[in-house]
C-alpha cells in the first residue's frame, strides 16, 4: 500500500464496480479474526457502545491497574503460564506478545492478584553486578530445568507492529474496490484491542514509578492511542495529571485552617520543568524497561522522550497537557460519528508519511495531528455535512460536559446519541478524491480552518492555519516550502485517482485481461509522468495550486526520477522513531 500510495496510486478497481461505503464495513470480532477468544477477551467495540470517551478510558485504566507484564521463559505453553499464575489469583484476561521475548500481559480479577505476585517474587540473582531495588508490576518468569514442551506451537502471540510494506501491499491489491482498499487499510494499521491493554498497562506502570514522587497524581494518554486514529506502532502520548493535587485547594473557612508548606517557584513553567527532571531521572535510574531518557524541558511544551523496552513504545511524557486530552476526547468523539471520518484519516496520514510530508522529527512539516483537522474540516464543508461543526457540539452538551480549559471555552458533548447525523452517502473513493481536490485547490494563504465553525476564514499571515478545536491555533509551524509540496501532491493525488482507473483498464486491456478482470496497478508504473498529458481537471487544480500557494506552483511539481519516486514510496526511506519497525507503515 505504502508503495502504491507513493503517488496515491490506489487505482485498482474491480470491474468498475465500486462497492458503496458502507456494505461491507467488517465487525471488530472479524476484523481480529484470529484472537485467541478463550485466552483473552479484551473489550469489544460492541461492548464499548454508548460509552463516554472517560468513561471508556476510566474503564480500560481501572483495568491496567489489576494487570501486570511478565516476560516468559522462551518455550512455555500459554496453559502453563496461566496455571501458574492462577495459584494467585483468577485471570480474568491475558494475551502473548514478542518483544525481546516473550511476554504476557496477565489481567487479574483484582487487585489481590498482584499483591500475591508480588508476595512470591525473589529478587533477580545476578552475578558481578547489582540490581536497583525498586520493584513493579514489571516481572519475570523463570524457568528451572529443561522445559520439553514446544512453546512455540502452543503460544499464539499477538503482533504489536504493523505489518510490513510488502504484505501490505498484498493484502490491499485482493480487494475489489478503493472502498474496500480504505476499509482493510484502516483494519491493517489500527490499534488491536491488545495494543490499547498494552498501552494502558504501560501507563499504569508509569504512574506507579511517578507515584513514588508524588503520591496523588495520574498519568493520563492522549494522542493517538486514545484518539481512535492510533497506528500500531505510533508513540505513547503521556501527560502527568497534578491537578489530582493542586485541586485539592478548599475555599478556607473562618477560624483556624491548615495548608501545606510548599516550595516557592518563578512560574508553573518552571514546576513542570522540574518535576519532569525529577521524573526523567527517576525512569533513567530506576524504572526498569525505560531507556534513552531525554529530558527535553526547554521545549515550548517540555516533554521526557524515552523507549519502554518491554513494550516497544516510545513515550513522550508531558505534565498538564488538559487541551491535548480535550482534543483527544474530540478527535475521539469524531472518529465514532461515521466509520469514513477513520478511514479518511488512516489513508491521509499514510499517504503523507510514505509521500515525507509527515516525520516523527520535528520541523516545520505538518503534523499528523493536523492532517486530521484537515479531514475533519473537509467532512464539516461537504455540501450535506458528514460531520458537526465544533459549536454545534457545544450547542449539544449538558451542564454536566462544561469544559474551560486555559480561559477557552472546550466544551463539547460527551454523550453520542445527541448528535443527529445528515444523511451523505457518498462513497470513501469519493471522499479521498474530493479531499485531494479540495485542499489542491484551497487558499492557504489567505484562509483559516476553523473546526469550531466549519467555515474558512480570513487569517493572520501565516502559511498554515488551523484553529484547533480548544487552542488558539496550530500549525503556525509549516513553512511555505512544506505546504507547497502538501498543495502539489493533493494535485497529483487527485489527477491520479481520478484517471488511474482509465490506466487500470488500459493495462487490462493491452495485457490481453478481460475488461472486467480485476488487476493491481503495480507500484512505480502510474501515470506520474503522463499527467503532462493535461485536461481540463489538470487546469482546475494548477489554477487552485496558483492561489493555494500564492504563486504559480505547477512548475515546481516534482519532475521525480524513480529513483526518487521508489524513495518516496517506501516509508523507511523517511525520518523515523528508533522503535519504528524497520519494514512496516509506522505512525
Ligand atoms: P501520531 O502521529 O499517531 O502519534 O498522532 P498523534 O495525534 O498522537 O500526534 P502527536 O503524537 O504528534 O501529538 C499528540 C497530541 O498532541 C495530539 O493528538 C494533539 O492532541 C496534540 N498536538 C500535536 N500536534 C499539535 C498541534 O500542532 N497543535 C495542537 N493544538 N495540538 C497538537
Ligand atoms: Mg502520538
Amino acid at each position: 500500500m505504502a508503495a502504491s500510495m507513493g503517488a496515491s496510486r490506489l487505482h485498482m478497481r474491480g470491474n468498475g464496480q465500486l462497492l458503496k461505503c458502507f456494505q461491507r464495513i467488517l465487525t471488530p470480532s472479524q476484523r481480529r479474526a484470529g484472537t485467541n477468544a478463550a485466552a483473552c477477551q479484551p473489550l469489544t467495540d460492541h461492548q464499548d457502545a454508548g460509552k463516554s470517551f472517560l468513561a471508556l478510558q476510566e474503564e480500560r485504566r481501572e483495568r491496567a491497574e489489576r494487570s501486570v507484564l511478565i516476560s516468559c521463559p522462551s518455550k512455555t505453553t500459554e496453559k502453563k503460564v496461566l496455571k501458574f499464575l492462577s495459584k494467585y489469583g483468577a485471570v480474568n484476561n491475558c494475551f502473548f506478545y514478542d518483544s525481546y521475548g516473550t511476554c504476557a500481559v496477565i489481567e487479574f480479577a483484582s487487585r489481590d492478584g498482584i499483591c500475591s505476585l508480588h508476595e512470591a517474587a525473589s529478587l533477580p540473582s545476578i552475578q558481578h553486578e547489582a540490581s536497583v531495588p525498586f520493584k513493579t508490576r514489571l516481572l519475570a518468569l523463570k524457568s528451572t530445568g529443561v522445559d520439553q514442551s514446544d512453546g512455540a506451537a502452543s503460544l499464539k502471540l499477538h503482533p504489536q507492529t504493523s505489518l510490513p510494506v510488502n504484505e501490505l501491499i498484498q493484502r490491499l491489491a485482493a480487494e475489489e474496490s478503493i472502498d474496500q482498499q480504505l476499509h482493510s487499510l484502516t483494519s491493517i494499521l489500527e490499534l488491536t484491542n491488545e495494543n490499547i491493554a498494552l498501552r494502558f498497562l504501560v501507563c499504569s506502570l508509569l504512574q506507579d514509578i511517578a507515584g513514588a514522587f508524588f503520591p496523588e497524581c495520574a498519568i493520563r494518554l492522549f494522542g493517538s492511542t486514545v484518539n481512535g486514529f492510533g497506528k500500531l506502532g505510533c508513540d505513547l502520548d503521556l501527560f502527568l495529571d497534578l491537578d489530582t493535587i493542586s485541586g485539592r485547594s478548599m475555599k478556607r473557612p473562618s477560624g483556624l485552617s491548615l495548608e501545606y508548606q510548599m516550595k516557592r517557584v518563578a512560574s508553573e513553567r518552571t514546576v513542570t520543568q522540574s518535576v519532569l527532571s525529577v521524573l526523567g531521572e527517576g525512569l533513567e535510574q530506576f524504572a526498569p524497561g525505560c531507556v534513552g531518557v531525554q529530558k527535553i524541558l526547554n521545549a515550548r511544551c517540555p516533554l521526557v522522550r524515552f523507549s519502554h523496552q518491554p513494550s516497544g513504545f516510545q513515550c513522550d511524557l508531558t505534565a498538564n497537557n488538559r487541551v491535548a486530552m480535550k482534543s483527544s476526547e474530540l478527535l475521539w468523539l469524531l472518529s465514532r460519528l461515521d466509520e469514513r471520518v477513520r478511514c479518511l484519516v488512516f489513508v491521509v496520514r499514510c499517504w503523507a508519511r510514505v509521500h515525507g510530508l509527515t516525520s516523527s522529527i520535528p520541523g516545520a512539516w505538518i503534523s499528523n495531528f493536523s492532517l486530521s483537522m484537515l479531514v475533519v474540516f473537509f467532512l464539516q464543508t461537504r455540501s450535506t455535512p458528514i460531520l458537526p461543526t465544533l459549536d454545534q457540539l457545544r450547542d449539544l452538551a449538558s451542564p454536566a460536559d462544561k469544559c474551560v480549559i486555559e480561559g477557552n471555552d472546550c466544551t463539547i458533548v460527551s454523550d453520542l446519541s445527541k448528535i443527529q447525523l445528515e444523511a451523505n452517502t457518498e462513497s470513501l473513493e469519493t471522499l479521498l478524491q474530493e479531499f485531494f481536490e479540495f485542499y489542491s485547490t484551497f487558499a492557504f494563504n489567505r484562509m483559516s480552518i476553523n473546526i469550531k465553525k466549519g467555515k474558512q476564514l480570513h487569517k493572520p499571515k501565516r502559511q498554515c492555519y488551523i484553529r484547533a478545536p480548544v487552542e488558539d491555533c496550530a500549525s503556525t509551524n509549516v513553512n511555505a516550502t512544506q505546504l507547497e509540496r502538501l498543495v502539489a501532491l493533493c494535485r497529483e493525488s487527485a489527477w491520479l485517482l481520478a484517471h488511474g482507473g482509465a490506466i487500470a483498464r488500459h493495462r487490462r486491456h493491452r495485457a490481453g485481461k478481460a475488461p472486467g478482470a480485476r488487476a493491481w496497478q503495480p507500484p512505480g508504473s502510474g501515470p506520474v509522468g503522463g499527467r503532462r498529458g493535461g485536461g481540463r481537471r489538470k487546469k482546475k487544480a494548477r489554477r487552485g495550486g496558483d492561489q493555494a500557494c500564492g504563486r504559480s506552483t505547477s512548475r515546481r511539481l516534482p519532475a521525480r526520477g524513480a529513483a526518487e519516486r521508489a524513495a518516496l514510496r517506501d516509508p523507511s526511506a523517511e525520518p523515523r522513531a528508533d522503535h519504528s519497525p524497520g519494514n512496516s507503515v509506522a505512525a
